[in-house]
């Protein structure tokens, strides 16, 4: 189930009913304790500008991280975990909008160790009142829904020219952003919006983070013998 939170920093209803999504609960269970590494509606207040020293001040990372990246649509976490896994002395805010895979994604923190993963429940569409400009050092977002099928869903498309120029605005000098995807035609537009939003097309060989982190959606699409599209852009 979605969230339906209208701004970001809303909290759970009382309303909800938890019997029908019991990662609801566990998600309010949870509050303002560290045994699940995820923040969620009024958590993220003041988060903005502030995420390396939430990472170094929780004592989830301990120290501030060299470098902050984030995951659009991080879904049950395997990706995000291996980056972090990979990568102990930068820090991983993995975003989702449904409870379950905010939920599984701190959990799989838990289960790998990973003390520098923070999962949170949002719509990636407000990610300018959660991140400052320029906190970011990179954004990764692997296989986002193309909603492609239907005239009526193109509309619903996350990323389009106007949400480029917030990613592009998010990200530091020297910035990465990492993109997959299996609809070629979502990758020609997103080509197209990126360099409108001032980012350089650069060869994978120059990332960021090593490895190739082979996406759950990524196998399916294997699996079938069908092709999938990546780059990846630095902001100069
Ligand atoms: C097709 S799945 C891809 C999951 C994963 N990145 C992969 O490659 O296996 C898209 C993911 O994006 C999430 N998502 C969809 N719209 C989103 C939004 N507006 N903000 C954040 N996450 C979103 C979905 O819940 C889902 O987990």
């Amino acid at each position: 189930m979605a969230t339906c939170q209208k701004s970001i920093f809303q909290d759970l209803s009382p309303s909800l009913d938890y019997s029908v999504n019991p990662y609801a609960k566990v998600l309010a269970s949870n509050r303002g304790e560290l045994s699940l590494p995820l923040a969620f509606g009024s958590d993220l207040k003041g988060k903005a500008g502030q995420w390396r020293s939430y990472f170094e001040q929780s004592g989830l990372h301990g120290s501030s991280p060299r470098k902050l990246i984030l995951e659009i649509g991080c879904h049950k976490g395997k990706t995000i975990n291996q980056m972090a896994s990979n990568h102990p002395d930068l820090a991983f805010v993995g975003m989702d909008i449904t409870f379950k895979r905010v939920v599984l994604s701190a959990r799989l923190a838990v289960q790998s160790q990973n003390n520098n993963v923070c999962a949170v429940l949002g719509d990636a569409r407000q990610i300018d009142q959660i991140f400052a400009a320029e906190e970011l050092d990179g954004i990764v977002a692997f296989f986002p829904d193309p909603w492609l099928k239907k005239r009526s869903q193109a509309n619903k498309k996350l990323f389009n020219d106007d949400f480029l120029v917030t990613l592009s605005q998010r990200l530091k000098p020297h910035g990465q952003f990492w993109f997959k995807t299996d609809a070629e035609a979502y990758f020609a537009e997103l080509k197209s919006s990126a360099s409108k939003a001032g980012l350089v097309q650069v060869d994978r060989s120059q990332g960021m983070l090593t490895g190739d982190y082979e996406t759950t959606f990524e196998a399916m699409f294997k699996n079938q013998n069908l092709p999938t599209f990546e780059a990846l852009w630095t902001k100069f």
